[in-house]
């Protein structure tokens, strides 16, 4: 079963709603794991397995539609080349990230990983078929143009970004240890939420690369889900330690801070 352009069109659709409908609620309401856990939001589950579970469908939905929807056809260097780098960051999530996670008990609402698994089908299903297109489409069969190139750097330096944050964000804590601290270098220079910053990144270099509404919507909604989150991070952060870095956030010593 594959997908015609009019049903994916009104697929993007609801995904760039689904932002504009996030973007303002996670400002008011943050998403209820981590730091933001509390009561209310029905059963919970181990937080690994729910990791697993609601990346899976995100690693193996865009590849049964970029086949589904012919594999790219004779010229699909540069589709081939965008789905290996959104399998790239998939694999890495799914698999290796609730591997590596720090604390054996950790536990998310069901509800998340519910959203979440729905969320990753209608984007895979979007993605993967556009993707597809771009090398059965004549008019797109330039093979590497210079803002395909762009996008892709754009991309891995968004990748490189996200996975050193994580790293410094996982090793914050010793094996077994709770609590939070301040994490420092890399982006955590300037900003409170890196790895966000990083993904952010990513899916921007990605939508630069493909220029497809399906990416595009992508990018828009990474950045309804994570703006607030961050935003949350930050205020969470200058609220909670007494010498969190001035500087960081766009506030420096002596100008006037971020509201708290
Ligand atoms: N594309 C998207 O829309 C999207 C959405 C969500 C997440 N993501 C990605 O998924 C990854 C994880 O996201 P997340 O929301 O779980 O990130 P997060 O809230 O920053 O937490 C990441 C991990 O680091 C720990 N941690 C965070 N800050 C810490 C601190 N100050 N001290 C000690 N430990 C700390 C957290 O522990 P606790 O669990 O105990 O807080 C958690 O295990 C990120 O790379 C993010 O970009 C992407």
């Amino acid at each position: 079963m594959a997908f015609g352009p009019a049903e994916i069109e009104r697929l993007v659709r609801i995904e760039l709603v689904a932002a504009l409908v996030v973007f303002p609620v996670l400002f008011l309401v943050p998403a209820p794991y981590g730091r933001y856990q509390r009561r209310g939001f029905g059963p919970l589950m181990h937080a690994r397995l729910g990791w697993v579970i609601m990346e899976f469908p995100a690693v193996v939905v865009p590849v049964w539609a970029f086949l589904a929807a012919g594999g790219a056809g004779a010229c699909g260097g540069a589709a081939w080349l965008l789905l290996s780098l959104w399998l790239l960051h998939y694999t890495q999530r799914t698999f290796l990230f609730p591997v590596l996670m720090r604390g054996q008990g950790g536990r998310s609402p069901v509800m998340t990983v519910v959203l979440a698994i729905v969320f990753n089908c209608l984007n895979g299903v979007v993605n993967g078929t556009s993707l597809a297109w771009l090398g059965l489409d004549p008019a797109r069969c330039a093979a590497f143009p210079p803002r395909l190139l762009i996008g892709v750097g754009i991309f891995l330096a968004g990748f490189l970004v996200n996975l050193h944050a994580d790293h410094v964000l996982r090793t914050l804590r010793a094996p077994g240890e709770a609590g939070y601290k301040i994490p420092k270098g890399g982006a955590f220079r300037w900003v409170s939420a890196a790895n966000y910053f990083g993904e952010l990144v990513e899916w921007t270099g990605f939508a630069i690369a493909a220029m497809t509404p399906a990416a595009w919507a992508f990018a828009a909604f990474t950045a309804a889900n994570l703006v607030p989150r961050a935003w949350s991070h930050h205020r969470w952060y200058k609220n909670t330690f007494p010498d969190y870095p001035a500087s960081r956030g766009g506030t420096r010593h002596g100008a006037p801070g971020w509201p708290r």
